[in-house]
């Protein structure tokens, strides 16, 4: 049965192999060290987005923000990856997740790239794995990608994926570049009559737990 806390009863995998030579690996504290130094190396391209970008990180906070990752994981409330290229796994060039902060049975997808890497499709073919591992979990029907208005970038990938912009929406200014008006873009999983075999019905238990869940905006994962 799953525990009150989880967004989901199942978990994705822990490694997403994309195209172009980059795969998406679990966060783990072996890449605490490389994470850290891909953040700081970042910090002037993902300020005006990112609220978490404002000051360096020191190496202990990445490793704390790790461990946090690594418990959430387990507990089925949070799954924080890193963008990896294939032939130097070691090296860190931006971060995914998945992220159980916008109540039950849904998932809201994150990322950032490093500038040298930027527009070469990084964020929308690793958006695109996260999408489909979510809907693939127990419970999960609906993923979301939200972004400012402002941020260009970051609103191609959900609308290159197909998802539908579902609504513009008020939110606090937190990162410079803010607007405060922030689109929320909507994929939904198939209902039953679209679906090939009943391997994909949703979970109506966990989704019944998930409903209990309330939106806990207050201790927010990230991909920092
Ligand atoms: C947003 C971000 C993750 C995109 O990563 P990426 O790997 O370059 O994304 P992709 O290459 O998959 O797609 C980006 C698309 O945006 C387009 N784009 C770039 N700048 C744009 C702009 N100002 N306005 C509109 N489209 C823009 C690119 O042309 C590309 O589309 P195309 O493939 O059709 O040419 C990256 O720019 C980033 O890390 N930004 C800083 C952090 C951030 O904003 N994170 C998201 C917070 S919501």
């Amino acid at each position: 049965m799953a525990a009150p806390d989880e967004v989901t009863a199942g978990r994705p995998p822990e490694l997403l192999r994309l195209s172009g030579g980059v795969s998406l690996l679990r966060r783990r504290t072996s890449h605490t060290v490389a994470l850290n130094k891909a953040v700081r190396a970042n910090l002037d391209h993902l300020r005006p987005w990112l609220e978490w970008a404002a000051e360096a990180p020191s190496r202990a906070r990445t490793a704390e923000l790790t461990r946090a990752g690594a418990a959430a994981w387990e507990a089925g409330t949070d799954f924080m990856y890193l963008v990896v290229p294939d032939a130097e796994p070691g090296r860190v060039i931006g971060a995914s997740g998945l992220h159980g902060r916008i109540g039950p049975g849904a998932l809201e997808i994150g990322y950032w790239v490093g500038a040298r890497y930027v527009g070469r499709g990084i964020a929308t073919t690793a958006a695109e794995a996260l999408t489909s591992a979510a809907l693939a979990l127990p419970g999960i029907v609906r993923v979301e990608i939200r972004c400012d208005q402002a941020n260009g970038a970051s609103a191609a990938v959900p609308r290159k994926l197909g998802y539908r912009l579902d609504r513009i929406a008020r939110a606090a200014v937190r990162a410079p570049a803010e607007t405060g008006r922030q689109q929320i873009w909507v994929k939904e999983r198939p209902s039953p009559d679209q679906q090939s075999g009943p391997d994909q019905q949703p979970d109506q238990q966990t989704n019944r737990q998930t409903n209990r869940q309330t939106n806990r905006q207050t201790d927010r994962q990230t991909d920092r």
